[in-house]
């Protein structure tokens, strides 16, 4: 098995969780897993003021440049060390995330520029291999999340909103084409398993 770099991505309510427990018990000890915002101990100090229930919202720059901010931490504290351990890391959420949720989730434009330029600068050497896109209707996504104490400011914006940032991830997994893949996470639990394995067997 060689070192390879796996993101699993999509919105709140697509079955993230259950798929990324499947990955834990498939790979055990071969495998670093690791999320965002946070994944190292700097990173998961800027975690805890962006998920700070906080008035007012912090500003929609300041909240992009945190992201990286974190990221940056991440991947020279956490990922690119265990890469170069020839370790395979598997990362809930990465820059998919801000480009779905900051850039077209918040209608941020303008900062489609800089996102670009920070991904050239932050990503060197650690391009992810694979994004895995779960992708699930709004409405389906809602209702799974529904009552789940870990709801967060993002979860609680509106479908509009939510629909956006659906479309941003696919948009950005057919940007990366050869390096992406989107499962529809409404397929039975199982058939999603055996798409994403398949997928990331090919690439250890
Ligand atoms: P979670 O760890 O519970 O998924 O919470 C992280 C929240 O941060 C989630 O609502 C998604 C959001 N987020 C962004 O808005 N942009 C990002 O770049 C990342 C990594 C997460």
């Amino acid at each position: 098995m060689k070192g390879a770099f796996f993101v699993v991505d999509g919105i709140g309510g697509a079955g993230k969780t259950t798929q990324l427990a499947f990955l834990k018990k498939k790979l055990g000890k071969r495998a670093l897993f690791t999320h965002e915002p946070g994944g190292a101990p700097r990173a998961e100090r800027i975690r805890s003021i962006l998920k700070a229930e906080q008035e007012p919202q912090l500003d929609p720059l300041t909240d992009f440049f945190l992201f990286w901010a974190a990221r940056a931490e991440h991947v020279g504290a956490r990922i690119l060390p265990a890469l170069k351990k020839g370790k395979v890391v598997i990362s809930d959420r990465f820059d998919s995330s801000t480009f779905a949720m900051q850039v077209r989730g918040d209608r941020q434009k303008s900062i489609e520029k800089l996102f670009w330029q920070c991904r050239e600068h932050t990503l060197a050497g650690c391009e992810p291999d694979l994004y895995i896109i779960l992708d699930a209707p709004i409405a389906a996504a809602r209702k799974r999340r529904h009552g789940r104490s870990s709801e967060d400011r993002f979860d609680e914006k509106n479908e509009a909103y939510q629909a956006r940032v659906r479309a941003g991830y696919l948009e950005f997994a057919k940007r990366f084409s050869k390096r992406a893949v989107v499962i529809p996470a409404l397929l039975p639990p199982q058939e999603v398993q055996r798409r994403m394995w398949e997928e990331i067997e090919k690439r250890i």
